[in-house]
């Protein structure tokens, strides 16, 4: 190494701390009351999948129902949120993102089929494309969640939540993007998204 690259190091700020699993996996207890044991989630409304999600997107949703900007105040209190250090946040979201459901038991990892017209769905889903990918698995590296691994009723919400301004889409407070879906549209959005799920692949 030479001089001159130890001395670059050297002045680096400090950088965030090494992610701890074990701290993780302890911390998400507090989680497991919701969101299931491994956070598997739920086919509810109430009890999104956990399990796999990207680290970077979960701190993201972390924060914006700390500050309010998604609402959900009984996960707020019960998880203590408010006052749960950063260090513990990272160590959650990381532990989350490292568990596989498929190793654990394939059966944790289904996605219900959803009823609804799929192949009009799939003509809707054009629009979903660029971004959450044909496949639905979203880009993890740029925040974009794959929502072939997520219940369709909890998607379903979300959707309407974006519809009613309670939730902002792809950092967009003047996303038009579902203003005109109706509810049959999510619908058969939805039916077709959850045709993507591994579990329903034929
Ligand atoms: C009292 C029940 C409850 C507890 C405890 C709870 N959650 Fe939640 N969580 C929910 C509900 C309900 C939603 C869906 C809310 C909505 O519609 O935005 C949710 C949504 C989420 C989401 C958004 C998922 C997505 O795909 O955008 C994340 C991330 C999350 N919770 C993380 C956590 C973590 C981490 C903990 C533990 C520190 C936790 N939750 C504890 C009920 C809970
Ligand atoms: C330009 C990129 C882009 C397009 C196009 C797009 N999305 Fe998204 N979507 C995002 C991003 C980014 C997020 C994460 C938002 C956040 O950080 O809260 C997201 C989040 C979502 C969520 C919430 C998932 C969860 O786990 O809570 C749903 C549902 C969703 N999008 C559905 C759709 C549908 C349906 C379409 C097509 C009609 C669509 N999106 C088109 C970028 C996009």
């Amino acid at each position: 190494m030479n001089r001159l690259f130890v001395t670059l190091l050297l002045s680096l700020p400090i950088l965030a701390h090494a992610v701890d699993l074990e701290n993780g996996k302890k911390q998400a207890r507090s989680c497991a009351l919701c969101h299931g044991h491994y956070g598997q989630g739920t086919p509810g409304p109430a009890s999104p999948r956990l399990a796999g999600t990207p680290a970077g997107y979960m701190i993201k949703q972390i924060e914006a129902y700390i500050k309010g900007e998604r609402i959900n105040p009984r996960m707020v209190v019960t998880s203590s949120l408010h006052s749960i250090s950063e260090d513990d946040i990272d160590d959650i979201a990381a532990y989350y993102e490292s568990v596989n459901l498929d190793r654990i038991n394939p059966i944790l990892n289904n996605i219900p089929l959803w009823p609804g017209d799929a192949a009009r769905g799939k003509e809707l889903y054009d629009e979903c494309k660029s971004c959450h990918r044909k496949t639905g698995m979203g880009k993890s590296r740029k925040g974009i969640p794959a929502l072939a691994l997520q219940y369709p009723r909890y998607l379903f919400r979300q959707i309407k939540m974006f519809q009613w301004d309670k939730r902002v889409h792809d950092d967009d407070p003047e996303d038009e993007i579902f203003d005109e879906l109706s509810d049959n549209d999510i619908e058969a959005l939805l039916a077709h998204i959850s045709t993507l799920a591994p579990n329903n692949k034929k």
